[in-house]
């Protein structure tokens, strides 16, 4: 008489329960449901990322792209500035950096330089570049004696603050003037973090950098997200790295989880994001969700 009732209740509950275990991200954290970004009808001010990890070949320069590309998807405006003497940001753009007359260089260096002479459009409306190459090099020293030396870069920006919605800001490898200026002129920083080895070596220097900065000179400053790149679910590696990342920062670590693939030096060599080389990919598709992440905020603090 009972076991007619009680098969009943049974498995709908446990059907109920298997879907929240599915819905766990790579992260190992239940998905959170993002709703599709509300449309802007007009633009700015711009929130500002800097993609900063003073270890190079992480993802900082592909990140940069590529969510920037997914964000003009969503109807945003969008600055990229390359901040590497590398050219590394322009060379994916389809720049070539050793025919750029002015550059971010002399947007720093020369007062009469505005950041409209220096711009350069891609071939995503919504995404415009400040381009650099190797004199860039030569600021982190030259700007060594200028006054507000930390500012320099916040300073540049501001004209255009309110024509986009959001500016990324791709550093160059180190902790240096450059960076700093980077960080005293950002709301957030994006942290990416490949999954190998020896991902979370440095970075204890790198958050003491960031907090130094937030005290002595950009009070706003917040960690945007942990970004995991590179990463490979199928070796035991992999998923042991990103279980630590996500124990050490937590709900920092943004659930998207961006897999390595050779969609990406191939982009590279394209000149173009892989939302547009690729669009169907599953890389394409982990950088919109991305963007969607970020526009909510919600590893911000
Ligand atoms: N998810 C990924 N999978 C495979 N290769 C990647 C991935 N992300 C970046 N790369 C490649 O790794 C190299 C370093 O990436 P990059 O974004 O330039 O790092 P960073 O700017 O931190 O130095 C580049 O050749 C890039 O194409
Ligand atoms: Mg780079």
């Amino acid at each position: 008489m009972t076991r007619s009732t009680v098969p009943e209740k049974d498995p709908p509950d446990m059907e109920q329960e298997q879907p929240v275990d599915e819905q766990r991200g790579p992260t190992g954290r239940p998905l959170p449901d993002l709703p599709d970004p509300p449309p802007v009808d007009r633009h700015g001010p711009a929130h500002v990322i800097a993609m900063c990890n003073q270890k190079g070949g992480v993802g900082k320069t592909t990140t940069t792209i590529n969510l920037g590309a997914a964000l003009t998807e969503l109807g945003r405006k969008v600055l990229l500035v390359d901040f590497d003497p590398q050219g590394a940001l322009s060379v994916g753009l389809g720049v070539n950096p050793h025919e750029l007359e002015l550059s971010v260089y002399n947007l720093l260096m020369e007062p009469s330089v505005t950041i409209d002479d220096i711009m350069l459009k891609t071939n995503l409306p919504g995404m415009h570049l400040l381009p650099s190459n190797i004199d860039l090099s030569a600021a982190e020293v030259q700007l060594v004696t200028e006054v507000a030396r930390e500012q320099v870069l916040g300073r540049a920006l501001a004209p255009v603050m309110d024509e986009y919605d959001l500016v990324l800001i791709d550093c160059q490898p180190s902790l240096g003037l450059l960076t700093v200026n980077a960080l005293t002129a950002s709301h957030g920083v994006l942290v990416p973090l490949e999954c190998e080895f020896f991902a979370l070596r440095g970075v204890a220097l790198l958050v003491q950098t960031i907090e130094k900065v937030r005290e002595r000179l950009n009070p706003r400053l917040e960690m945007e997200g942990i970004l995991a790149t590179m990463y490979d679910a199928r070796t035991v590696h992999g998923r042991e790295v990103l279980a630590r990342v996500v124990e050490a920062f937590g709900d920092r670590v943004f659930h998207t989880v961006i897999s390595r693939t050779v969609r990406f030096p191939e982009t590279t060599v394209a000149g173009v994001p892989i939302t547009v080389y690729d669009p169907s990919s599953a890389a394409a598709a982990a950088y919109r969700q991305l963007a969607k992440e970020v526009l909510a905020g919600c590893h911000a603090g």
